[in-house]
């Protein structure tokens, strides 16, 4: 937009970033699928190597499509710099390699996404890197894991399967004075929902393969960063290891984000409503949602977020065996991991994602037998209550005087 003045979230999705092509006056941005870029001449080679011309060399250090993608995200996360990736997981990667070495210690929140705890655990962890994973939404628990040598403090909030909430701001400080870097992992509310760099975050990190892309079609993520620094030192990292993203990709992500508030703004109100009517079914024993006043942190969650988003679990009654039925018995909910796209996405962790842990350990991780985790997504909500509540009645004819309810969380 020829504006430079900051737009609403709404207007933002649709332009941040982007502008006509200048060549032709595409509307839409180009696809610069072009592995590297000419020099007009040695001279000018020259001078983009040193710094002096910002101009584009490579994809991989650099690329318009990419770039407008970039500039995009991180005004709709309130300003920064944004360095795209090839998936969530390169995001995270470029975080630790950026922050941590031999000797220094991470806190990170004990319920994760499972892969960002296993790169750690079975990587990081052979280059002398410790890590402490805690229940952040506990600031307690969080002071008094910190230590001398603690580098980073890894956030993810809500927390993954449980929705409990960490607060950005205290937990900010906390690592702050003792001179650690604080990274928010906000794939589950997208920048519509939260913006943790002005909660005092100093990295936001996004799989946009979820929320921001929005239609299970890409893998992508997102790094955001305001200190000129420490982004410099991430691009860096980035750049050397090879986990930019493709120019076709970033393509399909601004295409994707275009929509994103719509989107939410459906799913969230799907999610609202499917929240308030599961919590007084009988085959459900208890509901996490952070739009519910009964949600442990429900005052956090009205202080930190924007809105509750459309992520839902919830506990049947019966457990694996319920999860079982339920998982066969819906029709218009897919049955598949991942979540943020536009269709509504339903899995059962302990008979799925999880069913290879043993069952202690996956009791500890928070995922219960008969936990079921719902991305809700833009559905016409009568059809997605039909199909719910109808697989909510089979499981309950299959599992026959499990029928004693409630509570909510
Ligand atoms: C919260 C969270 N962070 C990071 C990731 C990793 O993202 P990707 O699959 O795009 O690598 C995921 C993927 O499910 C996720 O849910």
């Amino acid at each position: 937009m020829k504006s430079s003045l900051p737009h609403q979230f709404d207007t933002a999705c649709i332009h941040a970033g982007q502008h006509p092509d200048e060549l032709f006056g595409g509307v839409s941005v180009p696809i610069y699928q072009s592995s590297t870029f000419a020099f007009k001449s040695a001279e000018e080679g020259a001078a983009r190597f040193s710094g002096k011309d910002s101009g584009y060399k490579y994809t991989r250090l650099g690329n318009p499509t990419t770039s407008a993608l970039e500039a995009c995200i991180a005004e709709l996360e309130g300003g920064g710099i944004g360095l795209a990736t090839a998936s969530g997981m390169a995001a995270v990667n470029t975080a630790y390699m950026a922050l941590l070495g031999c000797g220094s210690h991470m806190i990170s929140t004990d319920s994760v996404y499972g892969p960002s705890r296993t790169l750690m655990e079975k990587e990081f962890s052979r280059f002398g890197v410790e890590t402490d994973y805690v229940d952040t939404s506990n600031l307690d628990k969080l002071k008094a894991a910190i230590r001398p040598n603690t580098k980073l403090v890894y956030l993810e909030t809500p927390a993954n399967p449980t929705l409990s909430i960490t607060d950005i701001t205290e937990a900010a400080k906390i690592a702050h004075t003792a001179g650690a870097v604080v990274v928010v992992d906000n794939t589950f509310c997208s920048p519509m929902l939260q913006r943790p760099l002005d909660l005092g975050a100093d990295i936001v990190l996004h799989s946009m393969t979820k929320f921001i892309n929005g239609h299970s079609d890409v893998v992508a993520g997102i790094l955001v960063i305001r200190d000129k620094t420490l982004a410099a030192r991430l691009r860096n990292v980035l750049s050397q290891t090879g986990g930019t993203i493709d120019p076709h990709q970033a393509w399909l992500v601004l295409r994707g984000v275009k929509t994103l508030s719509m989107r939410i703004r459906v799913a969230q109100e799907n999610a609202r409503r499917l929240a308030d009517e599961l919590v007084s079914h009988p085959m459900i024993a208890s509901v996490a949602y952070p739009g519910l006043r009964t949600h442990p942190q429900y005052k956090l969650v009205e202080k930190q977020m924007k809105g509750p988003g459309s992520m839902i679990s919830f506990e049947l009654v019966g457990g694996v065996e319920a999860g079982r039925i339920l998982m066969n018995s819906v029709s218009l909910s897919t049955l598949a991991v991942s979540l943020g796209g536009i269709e509504t996405l339903i899995q059962h962790p302990a008979g799925m994602t999880h069913a290879s842990l043993p069952r202690e350990a996956r009791l500890s991780a928070g995922i219960s037998d008969g936990l079921v985790r719902l991305s809700v997504g833009c559905e016409a909500y009568e059809d997605l209550s039909h199909d719910l509540f109808s697989a909510l009645d089979e499981v309950r004819r299959q599992c026959p005087g499990e029928s004693t309810m409630s509570v909510t969380g």
